[in-house]
């Protein structure tokens, strides 16, 4: 079944909203910084005074994440209503970000522009891989690095993603995504490779794989007794790749 992205546009006063469909994806923002900031820690780098192009930033929850921590972002994503949800945040929130309208494989911006792209659950929404992956390669500049995270194509992504999320307990809606649209770690990497990048590193993103934690995580969900942001807010960097991944790449 297609993927309906056109739900960004129809849901975008949610991005901001307490409880609000699009404002669930704030419950990665830690895991991803925690993954991060070792990666900026061990180049010797600080977010402060780093161009960072948000690929794909929907109503600016990455932008700001970035902003806040001193970085010049442009965030660029086809949804006009998003972008318009995010200038309007941005504003309230007293930050400056650029926001322009784009698609991932033709982004309106020049050539070397940006020390950091960041894509976060992104990349299963777009119609061609290749062609964001070479636009990524073109917009980073010497010494620049890509960040993504994306979902892996397996039967657990399938459980988890489609049946659980989307069917069975409704937090995020039918055709948020698209199991065929998932993307498998060694198809991102060939992808990278192809268009100049060299993958340095990949982990999971989930919630806590103790299954001391993670089953009675998992049983408040589904039974209802814990709304569905506290549920998710336990994830972080972790061994298991077989939902949602993240990692790095720079030119090879
Ligand atoms: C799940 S949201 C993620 C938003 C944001 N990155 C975050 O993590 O909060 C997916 C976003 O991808 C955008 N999108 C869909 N197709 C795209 C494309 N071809 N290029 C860039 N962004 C796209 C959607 O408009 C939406 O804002």
């Amino acid at each position: 079944m297609a993927v309906d992205n056109q739900m960004y546009d129809r849901l975008a006063h949610t991005w901001w909203a307490k409880g609000g469909t699009l404002s669930a994806l704030n419950t990665l923002i830690p895991g991803r910084f925690a993954y991060l900031d070792g990666i900026l820690e061990a180049r010797g780098r600080a977010y402060a005074g780093i161009d960072v192009l948000d690929l794909g930033c929907g109503g600016g929850l990455m932008s700001e994440a970035y902003a806040r921590r001193g970085a010049r972002v442009t965030g660029v994503d086809p949804s006009a209503g998003s972008l318009a949800a995010a200038r309007a945040h941005a504003e309230l929130s007293g930050l400056a970000i650029r926001y322009e309208q784009g698609t991932g494989e033709s982004i309106p911006l020049l050539d070397g522009s940006f020390g950091l792209v960041s894509c976060c659950d992104v990349l299963e929404h777009v119609n061609d891989l290749d062609t964001v992956s070479r636009e990524v390669a073109r917009l980073l500049r010497p010494g620049g690095f890509y960040f993504f995270d994306t979902i892996n194509r397996t039967w657990l992504s399938w459980l988890v993603m489609i049946k659980m999320f989307e069917e069975w307990v409704g937090a995020i809606p039918r055709r948020t995504h698209d199991w065929d649209m998932f993307i498998t770690p060694d198809e991102l990497r060939a992808s990278l490779e192809r268009a100049g990048l060299a993958v340095r590193d990949m982990t999971g993103l989930s919630i806590d794989p103790n299954p001391l934690r993670l089953a009675p995580a998992i049983a408040k969900m589904v039974l209802g007794s814990a709304d569905r942001d506290s549920a998710l807010a336990v994830m972080g960097p972790s061994p298991i790749t077989s939902v949602v991944y993240m990692g790095w790449a720079e030119p090879a």
